[in-house]
């Protein structure tokens, strides 16, 4: 095992310990307050991932490979447990069981395939087998596609009715995000023969610009929400939280971008 694998795993661990503690508090905002099992179960998450997000930037990037492996598998266990604490809120919520709770089934789904999403990529550094690059391209843009179209339609919710204007633009992005997910969905179902340059490079292309737009769009709604200049039922923090998404997205795209014209010069 390499440096790379020190720096790849502190990296998604940087990232979605961070993702795990938030989508505690954001769970916990949205039980009763008679729920207090339920709260007191996103409180130990909460400080369960506040601690791992802590110790992740405590290792250096010249940590011992051995070591970071044993941390993947404690962080990959803790993902697991979350994972099955949001599936089992939205069994609870499905059967109407928390009636007047304010979590949305789609947002407590979208938050559990996030985690899933987390315990897989352990996974796969943990065992050195990452996805030949034409496959990732295909499986985490139809990953980030949804996890976007999904966003939009939250903001599209969450915000006051009377914001018309926004209430609009968020239900656009969210038919946009829907159209582009179709698209992956269908490059998908034609591969392998999909997967050449030329084709990976434009459907890169085409989803870049459209992260970018709905990326703008979160960073505006968060700084119109600091600034209370908009009425909504989103906390500050979600707002945020989906724009470093948004972010985390685009980076993504780049990375393949360089890696797909690496392996091709035009
Ligand atoms: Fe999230
Ligand atoms: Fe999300």
């Amino acid at each position: 095992m390499t440096n790379g694998f020190v720096v790849r795993s502190l990296d998604e661990i940087r990232f979605w310990s961070r993702i795990m503690k938030e989508h505690s508090l954001f769970l916990k905002l949205g039980f009763r307050c008679e729920d207090t099992q339920l709260i007191n179960e996103a409180n130990y998450f909460f400080s369960l991932f506040e601690r791992i997000e802590n110790q992740a930037h405590d290792f250096s990037t010249e940590a011992d490979p051995e070591q970071i492996s044993n941390f993947n598998m404690k962080v990959h266990r803790a993902a697991s447990l979350i994972w099955a604490f949001k599936r089992k809120v939205l069994g609870l919520i499905l059967q109407c069981q928390l009636p007047g709770g304010n979590n949305f089934p789609l947002l407590v789904d979208h938050v559990s395939r996030e985690a899933a999403y987390f315990r897989n990529r352990l996974e796969e550094l943990n065992q050195g087998r990452l996805e030949p690059l034409p496959d990732a391209i295909i499986d985490e843009n139809v990953f980030f596609l949804r996890i976007m179209a999904d966003h939009a339609k939250f903001i599209g919710h969450l915000l006051d009715p009377s914001e018309r204007k926004l209430v609009e633009q968020a239900r656009e992005f969210s038919h946009d995000f829907d159209q582009l997910l179709f698209q992956a969905k269908d490059l998908e179902s034609m591969r392998p023969q999909s997967q050449t340059v030329p084709l990976l490079d434009q459907f890169l292309d085409q989803n870049r610009v459209s992260v970018k737009s709905l990326r703008d769009f979160k960073k505006t709604a968060r700084e119109l929400i600091e600034a209370c200049r908009i009425k909504s039922i989103i906390h500050p923090l979600l707002a945020d939280h989906v724009f470093r998404e948004a972010e985390r997205f685009l980076q993504i795209i780049d990375l393949f971008e360089r890696s797909l014209t690496k392996s091709s010069p035009k």
